[in-house]
C-alpha cells in the first residue's frame, strides 16, 4: 500500500497544526518528524518536546527518523512523548541489533535507515527484526536536496532480498521525493514515501498532497 509521510521539517511552523492537518486531508497517512543533532547532521531540528506537542492534533502515526549520535539515549523519550515508529540510522550504532530491540521494548515500530553510501547488504543480519527500512535518497541533513538516483536501485535490491528471505518489512525512501520522481522509486518498491518540499511548497499543501499520491499510485505495481 502507497503511503505518504509528509516531512513537516518543510512545513510553516507558525502554523504546524494547520499544515499538518492539511496534509491529512491531501491523503498523508504518516506524519514524519526529522529528529537532528547538529552532529551526525550539520542541521539542529527538534527533539521529544515536538513530538508530544503534535501528538493531540492527529491520530496519524508518528514517525520519528533519528539523525543522532547515541540514540539509545533518546529512544525511551521519543517513545514516551507519542513516537509510533523511530528509525536510527546504521551508519551511528555500534550495536544496531540491540538498539532496535530497544525501540521494539519502548513499543515503537522498529526501522534502519541508510544513507546513500551505505550498502544495503550491511542490514542483512537485522532485517527480520524491522518493521521498516529507510533508504536514503538524499544525504540526511536538510530537506529540499536533489534526489541522488542511486537510491532507486538500492530500493530494488531491498524489495528483492525481502522476497528471497520471506519477509515482510516495508521500505521507506527520503529525501528530494517530488512529482518527477515518485514513479522511479514506486516502481523499485517503495511504499512509504517521505516529502517535505513536495508537500509544503507554495502554500498549496493539501493540493500538492493529493497529486503526488495520485501520481505516486499510478506508478505502482500491479498487486
Ligand atoms: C533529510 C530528511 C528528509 C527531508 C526531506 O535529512 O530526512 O526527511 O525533510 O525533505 P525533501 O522532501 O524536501 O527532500
Ligand atoms: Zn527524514
Amino acid at each position: 500500500m502507497i503511503e505518504l509521510a509528509f516531512s513537516i521539517l518543510a512545513s510553516d511552523f507558525a502554523h504546524l497544526a494547520d499544515e499538518v492537518a492539511a496534509a491529512e486531508r491531501g491523503g498523508g497517512t504518516i506524519v514524519h518528524i526529522d529528529v537532528m543533532d547538529g552532529h551526525f547532521v550539520p542541521n539542529i531540528t527538534f527533539g521529544p518536546p515536538m513530538v508530544k506537542a503534535l501528538r493531540p492534533i492527529t491520530k496519524l502515526p508518528l514517525d520519528c527518523h533519528l539523525m543522532i549520535e547515541d540514540p539509545d539515549d533518546y529512544i525511551p523519550a521519543f517513545a514516551q512523548a507519542g513516537a509510533n515508529m523511530i528509525s536510527v540510522h546504521q551508519e551511528v550504532c555500534r550495536n544496531l541489533h540491540r538498539t532496535l530491540q530497544h525501540i521494539a521494548e519502548h513499543k515503537a515500530l522498529p526501522g534502519v535507515v541508510i544513507n546513500p553510501a551505505t550498502p544495503v547488504d550491511t542490514l542483512v543480519e537485522v532485517l527480520p527484526m524491522v518493521h521498516f527500512v529507510l533508504v536514503m535518497s538524499v544525504n540526511s541533513g536538510f530537506g529540499g536536496q536533489q534526489f541522488l538516483p542511486l537510491a532507486v536501485d538500492k530500493i530494488a535490491h531491498l524489495a528483492r532480498l525481502r522476497k528471497q528471505m520471506g519477509l515482510n518489512f516495508r521500505i521507506e525512501v527520503d529525501g528530494g521525493v517530488a512529482l518527477d520522481t515518485v514513479a522511479s522509486v514506486v516502481q523499485a518498491g517503495a511504499e512509504m514515501l517521505v516529502a517535505g518540499s513536495a508537500v509544503f511548497e507554495k502554500g498549496r499543501t493539501e493540493q500538492n498532497a493529493v497529486e503526488l499520491l495520485r501520481v505516486a499510485r499510478a506508478a505502482a505495481p500491479a498487486g
